[in-house]
């Protein structure tokens, strides 16, 4: 991925987290910043392997301050904790850090706005694997216009990072017939993130069985 001081060359070197966090807390630069209560910045291990990464704030997380604290999150808690993960581990932010009025999908404007800061952070955690959760995040972090069903459950080499799109917890709250799928996801994701764990062979064992 090019770096974002060769895309925004006249944002200033940010060197932690709390620095990019304190640059945008105030942010004005689109039409979110009038409807919302704060910046939805991210939350988590600022050195996790394994990044989450949804869609916008909605009214809980709006308020809290804190992405995924509504029903979705309760839902991505349950799902992580199957998973063997805990919000410790990882790190969870959204490509939009403003809510949007009554939780309307992104406008491609706000997307391209607020999407710098999302890369940001991927270069500043440097996880190894981004999970994104639904389309939005999806297609922002593969620049594909392809629809999630075609690639949920797969892992995708970007630069020196894997995304790992997944459904979003919403949807499978919204449509029941949703929520198997997503279980199945995670299943898929631990199953990745174990296979990552393995060594690998040895080349003369290679050699032998390949
Ligand atoms: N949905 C999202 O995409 N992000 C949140 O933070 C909460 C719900």
């Amino acid at each position: 991925m090019q770096s974002i001081h060769a895309i925004h060359p006249t944002l200033r070197p940010i060197v932690t987290l709390q620095e990019l966090h304190d640059s945008i807390k105030d942010c004005q630069r689109c039409r979110l910043a009038s409807g919302r209560t704060q910046v939805v910045f991210g939350t988590g291990n600022p050195h996790a392997k394994i990044m989450f990464v949804g869609e916008a704030p909605g009214f809980y997380e709006d308020k809290q301050g804190i992405p995924f604290v509504g029903a979705a999150g309760k839902l991505l808690d349950e799902l992580l904790e199957g998973a063997g993960l805990s919000r410790n581990d990882v790190y969870i932010a959204n490509v939009i850090k403003c809510r949007p009025p009554d939780n309307r999908d992104p406008m491609a404007d706000e997307v391209e706005t607020c999407k710098p800061f999302l890369l940001q952070q991927i270069e500043l955690i440097k996880p190894k694997v981004v999970c994104t959760l639904g389309n939005f995040a999806m297609q922002t972090l593969l620049g594909k216009k392809v629809g999630i069903m075609k690639v949920r459950g797969q892992s995708f080499q970007v630069k020196d990072f894997f995304v790992f799109p997944m459904l979003h917890p919403a949807a499978a709250l919204h449509q029941g017939n949703l929520n198997e799928p997503l279980r199945e996801d995670f299943r898929k994701l631990k199953a990745f993130l174990d296979r990552q764990q393995e060594p690998v062979p040895p080349v003369e064992q290679m050699n032998l069985f390949g």
